[in-house]
């Protein structure tokens, strides 16, 4: 086992780059390797074994091992809550080292993976108090019989993460699978696998039996179809693009897995004249500009209110012209590079749509430099609701403006997406709040802020944007199976 930490500078040699199977790293059977990339630089920083399918089924028949028979199927639920807790502590005292190694990789800037660490712990910590807490119900049935519920595990689920939080999305998916006492084969992003190998070797450290959490990288039509279609696999809990979720629902229908998702999004964010301007601004900047815009909930729809709309704008490009694009692992950076050449080229893609559908581009629209995958914060001003940027996900950092009068309209307007994840409006209106709140077709709605999001708070999406909720006791639900148990009494 390679225990060596590895220094998460781009010169240093990485070491765990093989696959993580009852608790060991082993070497692929039948699959191959995968270049990762420093998306600041565009350069390989390492090389990690990819998964094939014999690899997919010895995971999984790890994973089913130590479900049906291995100690973790026995063991007591505040034990597994124990194990969640220790898991969360040996991150936290790593976090520092965790955070810098998910910048080299991912392209985030520090401050923002020192953030998602904190999430990582928070998340773990609130479902190791779960563990011991999900309970039955005794139901009052009709005869003279008791009946109770009973909620099990769903069994062995496979979990494909996105490269957008790579941490924090695993943190997130463990979290409810172990509390509820399920065992995880999980596939990383192929752009951002060193994380979640370098957790993984920590949950062993933690205690967590073999074979509980097993970690396999590869590609999403390969590795990722192959976890889909194996028959031993109960649940498929999937982060990513909608187009991936439909093909993995049609996959899944096979085996009639159990799927939840959780996509993306083009989430409005409604600004009203009697709005805290200022606070209303830096809001809008963050929603768009937070992680280069690499983000679901992104507020890539910015709706302003007419009468305030030029002065709204000036200012928001005023702070996009100042904002510090660069090395993510200098401390000032504000924005690092977005995290591949693929996503890049998307982007620009869409900056010359917007201009050839007549949308004014106010600032930004070019790649820095031409080292890395670097993109200038943009905004489009005089966008309306049925150009290509106002519908499609970019999932970079590219803002339309759009304007609009008054509340009937802008809810209207705002639900004219397919996609139902997030919106947020900026008010001093009570009642225009929480009538937005209640009208928007969105699984998360903040009020006066933006991109807030808890390990408590349920977090799914409406309509196109997903099925099921994560964090919170939403996520339970998900991964457990609800048995009645029925006693003829006397
Ligand atoms: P993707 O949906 O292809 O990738 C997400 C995960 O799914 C990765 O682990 C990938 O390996 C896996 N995957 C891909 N094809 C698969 C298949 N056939 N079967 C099983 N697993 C599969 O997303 P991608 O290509 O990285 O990004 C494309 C766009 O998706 C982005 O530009 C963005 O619009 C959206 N996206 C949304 C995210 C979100 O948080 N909702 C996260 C990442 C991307
Ligand atoms: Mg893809």
């Amino acid at each position: 086992m390679a225990t060596k930490v590895a220094h998460p500078s781009p010169k240093t040699k990485i070491e765990r780059t093989r696959l993580f199977i009852d608790n060991e790293w082993v070497s692929p059977i039948d699959g191959g390797s995968l270049e990762t990339l420093n998306p600041a630089t565009g350069e390989t920083i390492a090389t990690v074994a990819a998964a094939g399918p014999k690899d997919v089924d010895r995971a999984v028949k790890a994973a089913r091992q130590a479900l049906e028979t291995g100690p973790w199927s026995t063991m007591d639920a505040a034990d597994r809550g124990r194990l969640m807790f220790r898991l969360a502590e040996l991150v936290e005292k790593k976090a520092g080292e965790l955070a810098a190694l998910e910048s080299l990789n991912c392209g985030k800037t520090i401050t923002d993976s020192k953030g998602d660490l904190e999430g990582v712990v928070n998340s773990l910590r609130y479902y190791a108090g779960w563990a011991d807490k999900i309970e039955g119900r005794t139901v009052p049935v009709r005869g003279s019989f008791l009946s109770y519920t009973l909620r099990q595990p769903v069994g062995v689920v496979g979990q494909i993460i996105p490269w957008n939080f790579p941490l924090l999305m695993l943190a997130w998916k463990w979290g409810p699978a172990l509390a509820c006492g399920n065992t995880i084969v999980l596939k990383p992003a192929e752009q951002t696998p060193l994380t979640a190998l370098a957790i993984a070797e920590l949950a062993a450290e933690a205690g967590f039996p073999k074979g509980v959490v097993n970690v396999l990288n590869g590609l999403g039509e390969t590795t990722g179809a192959a976890m889909v279609e194996h028959p031993d696999i109960d649940k498929i809990a999937f982060t990513g693009h909608v187009d991936t979720a439909k093909i993995i629902q049609r996959a899944a229908a096979a085996t009639l897995k159990r799927t939840t998702f959780e996509l993306g999004g083009k989430s409005p964010n409604v600004i009203f004249a009697d709005s805290d301007m200022e606070a209303a601004v830096a809001g809008a900047f963050h929603a768009i500009y937070f992680h280069g815009g690499q983000c679901c909930t992104a507020g890539s729809r910015l709706f302003v209110e007419s009468k305030i709309h030029d002065e709204f704008v000036e200012r928001l490009a005023e702070k996009a012209k100042g904002r510090k694009v660069g090395d993510p692992l200098d401390q000032k950076t504000e924005q690092g590079p977005q995290v591949s050449q693929e996503q890049l080229d998307k982007i620009l893609h869409y900056v010359k749509l917007g201009e050839k559908e007549g949308a004014r581009l106010m600032t930004g629209g070019e790649r820095i430099g031409d080292k890395g995958f670097f993109v200038a914060p943009t905004i489009f001003d005089n966008v309306t609701d049925s150009m290509t940027i106002a519908r499609d996900e970019i999932f970079g950092p590219v803002v339309s403006v759009l304007p609009f009068k008054g509340l009937d309209e802008v809810v209207d307007r705002a639900n004219r997406t397919q996609y139902g994840l997030a919106a947020a409006v900026w008010t001093r209106d009570i009642d225009k709040a929480h009538l937005f709140a209640k009208q928007v077709k969105a699984g998360t709605v903040w009020v006066n802020c933006y991109h807030v999001v808890d390990a408590t708070t349920p977090f799914g999406g409406f309509k196109m944007s997903g099925q099921g909720r994560e964090n919170g006791e939403a996520a339970i639900e998900h991964y457990t199976e609800l048995k009645t148990v029925t006693v003829k009494l006397g």
